[in-house]
């Protein structure tokens, strides 16, 4: 059985400013866990902590930089053991195939994977010195669906998120042996200023608070794995699992290019 989140816990969140991360930091703080809730943005992280009193401590940090990462180690020893880290901050820009440009694919690699992998330069040690005090540590990477099936467009960030899943994945098989829980969360459309911007029917979308509530019973249900919302997730991984060459066809079909 699980011991995730059944008592206080000290929680470090990436991305804490808008969307899945800000509801997700809400939903913890109101169930009594302790969070450190970093992002870019100073002024959202102290909204967000107005009211919430030593119950959160906010930092600003660029995951993508390892010097900001560095000057902010301190907060996640200053709480105490840190139970866990939701690495959660990401970006997703789509690609306009008229006007290729590599930039596209690099922006979403760079904040999505090199940024949730500079994350752990100082999230593992501190894991790390949890769990050599016989208590449980957990690595949360939120992911996506969205990589299971090729959507035109989404080059970039299709491409960012299954290297970070498998980066994941990779984690999960080197770290079992410390006793570190390494869980991959894949949304799918969930609603929030990143999706707020798309200009394309999207299904099943759910409310960040939604999200939020599906992760949090996730983990206290120990699970590794957590996907959302079901008909979003079981249709991608059905239509995945046809063969490339049906795939290449529903693919295209859908493609802005060929409509
Ligand atoms: N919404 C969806 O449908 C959906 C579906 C699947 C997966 N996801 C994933 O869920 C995560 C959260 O997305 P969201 O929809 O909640 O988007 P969002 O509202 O735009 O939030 C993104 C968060 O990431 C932070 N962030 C972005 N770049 C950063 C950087 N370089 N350094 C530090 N923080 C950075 C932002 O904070 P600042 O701007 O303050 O830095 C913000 O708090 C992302 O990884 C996204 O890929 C979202």
């Amino acid at each position: 059985m699980s011991q995730r989140l059944e008592t206080p816990s000290n929680i470090w969140i990436t991305g804490a400013s808008s969307g899945i991360g800000e509801a997700l930091s809400k939903a913890l703080i109101e169930q009594g866990h302790h969070l450190i809730v970093t992002g870019r943005r100073q002024e959202a992280l102290d909204a967000l902590a107005s009211g919430a009193g030593d119950k959160v401590t906010t930092a600003r940090a660029d995951t993508t930089s390892k010097d900001e990462l560095a000057a902010i180690a301190s907060d996640l020893e200053a709480r105490g053991d840190l139970d866990m880290a939701v690495l959660n901050a990401g970006t997703c820009e789509y690609l306009d195939i008229s006007e290729y440009s590599s930039d596209v694919i690099e922006n979403n690699l760079t904040t999505n994977v090199v940024g949730t992998a500079r994350s752990l330069d100082i999230a593992l040690p501190a894991l790390r010195r949890t769990v050599r005090k016989g208590k449980q540590a957990t690595l949360v990477i939120v992911s996506s669906s969205a990589w299971w099936f090729p959507f035109g467009r989404a080059e970039g960030y299709g491409a960012s998120k299954a290297a970070l899943t498998y980066f994941a994945h990779a984690l999960r098989a080197d770290l079992a042996a410390e006793g570190i829980d390494v869980v991959v969360v894949s949304p799918g459309f969930v609603k929030t200023p990143l999706t707020d911007q798309n200009d394309f029917p999207m299904p099943f979308l759910v409310s960040a608070e939604d999200a939020a509530d599906r992760i949090v019973k996730g983990l206290k249900k120990g699970k590794r794995e957590i996907a959302f919302p079901k008909r979003f997730t079981w249709s991608l991984k059905l239509l995945g699992a046809l063969p490339q060459g049906l795939i290449d066809r529903m693919s295209a079909s859908m493609s802005r290019q060929n409509s």
